[in-house]
């Protein structure tokens, strides 16, 4: 009744283990006026990523689940771009950032969504709370560049 929440969690973890990188690789390819403010900005974003990929496998777990937890199979289903080892404006940066957030707030209702109808409001909730925090994230990205 609920694979398809239980998948659509899967790909949304790949999709945080690939995220989690590429934070690190803006936190330290970021060039330009704004680079204290966004590499630090970045480091919080990273982190908050690696709690979001631990309550997102122990959630997954509790539901009888397999977490994906290997970077080939993280690879393999991962839907989200990665960049290159290159340099990156902050400019860039934060259009990258605004593109990716909105990803994750689609990303994130949308599991809301088959949470709520498959009657399971405890990972409904969980999810609630990431949609918050990135709805959050995007009103202060968008408000840095306007
Ligand atoms: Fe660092």
């Amino acid at each position: 009744m609920s694979n398809k929440l239980y998948e659509k969690m899967n790909l949304y973890l790949a999709n945080q283990e690939v995220n989690y990188l590429k934070l690190l690789n803006l936190h330290w390819y970021v060039k330009g006026r704004s680079f204290f403010t966004l590499h630090s900005r970045l480091e919080e974003l990273y982190g908050h990523t690696a709690s979001v990929i631990d309550s997102v496998a122990e959630r997954l777990l509790a539901l009888g689940e397999s977490p994906v937890a290997n970077m080939q199979s993280a690879l393999n289903a991962a839907t989200i771009k990665e960049r290159s080892d290159t340099p990156i404006s902050s400019d860039e940066t934060v259009e990258l950032l605004i593109t990716d957030i909105r990803y994750w707030i689609n990303d994130t209702q949308e599991i809301v969504r088959l949470a709520e109808e498959a009657g399971d409001g405890v990972t409904a909730d969980q999810f609630n709370d990431y949609l918050g925090e990135y709805q959050k994230l995007l009103w202060m990205l968008e408000s840095y560049v306007s």
